[in-house]
């Protein structure tokens, strides 16, 4: 069996989608995957206290007070010493700088919680909400040095009741980024796609698994 790959998360909050991750490799359900190092930027996040719990490499890394690259350089020097080969922003909720992108190329990604391109950026649910959007979602990403920018490996829908508030929207939003999340680190660790243009394209193409062309 090959060495398992070390997952990096990035996270400054509440931590429900690294759960979702973890919980989804301890039930081998992301084959070949492990959780080298969990960080936060933010020492009173609770999902780094969960990491602990977990029995995980749990690091806190503080950004207040730090220019954007000098605290990238901090982090990046911690997934280098764990071998990190996919870093996962999980409720990461500090733009990374163009040099911490450049160290990963097509090795970050990223979570929203709106279906991309709309409504980048923070609070995604209560924005889409606000525009009235009757149908909303999630989108996992690569990250590129744009904000909410990169190719998209996985979406997943959900629909806008007229009963809901940002609340219950996000928490319809939140069921599906952790099982989006999941699926996209398994592509991605696979490795059977190319990035074409903006298009993650699978290979084979997954219409004609679904589909054979009739004859
Ligand atoms: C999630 O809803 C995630 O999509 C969002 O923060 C929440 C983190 O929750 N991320 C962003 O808005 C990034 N732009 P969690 O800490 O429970 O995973």
């Amino acid at each position: 069996m090959p060495e398992a790959k070390n997952i990096g998360i990035l996270l400054s909050g509440r931590g429900s989608n690294f759960v979702a991750i973890a919980d989804n490799i301890d039930a081998g359900r992301i084959p070949g995957a492990r959780i080298g190092v969990v960080i936060s930027n933010r020492p009173e996040a609770p999902g780094i206290e969960i990491a602990r719990r977990r029995g995980l490499d749990a690091r806190v890394i503080p950004s207040k007070g730090k220019q954007r690259e000098e605290h990238d350089r901090e982090v990046v020097a911690v997934l280098r010493e764990k071998q990190v080969e996919l870093v996962c922003l999980a409720g990461y909720m500090r733009l990374l700088s163009a040099w911490f992108v450049q160290q990963f190329p097509n090795r970050v990604l990223n979570i929203h919680p709106a279906l991309l391109p709309s409504f980048p950026g923070l609070e995604g649910q209560k924005q889409a909400l606000e525009y009235g959007v009757k149908v909303s979602g999630c989108t996992v990403h690569f990250v590129d040095e744009q904000l909410d920018h990169g190719a998209i490996i996985v979406q997943k829908t959900v629909p806008v009741y007229d009963s809901d508030d940002e609340h219950t929207l996000a928490d319809r939003i939140l069921e599906q980024e952790h099982i989006a999340y999941s699926e996209a680190i398994k592509i991605v660790l696979e490795g059977n796609y190319e990035i074409v243009g903006r298009r993650v394209v699978r290979r084979p193409a997954l219409k004609e698994v679904a589909f054979p062309p009739a004859m």
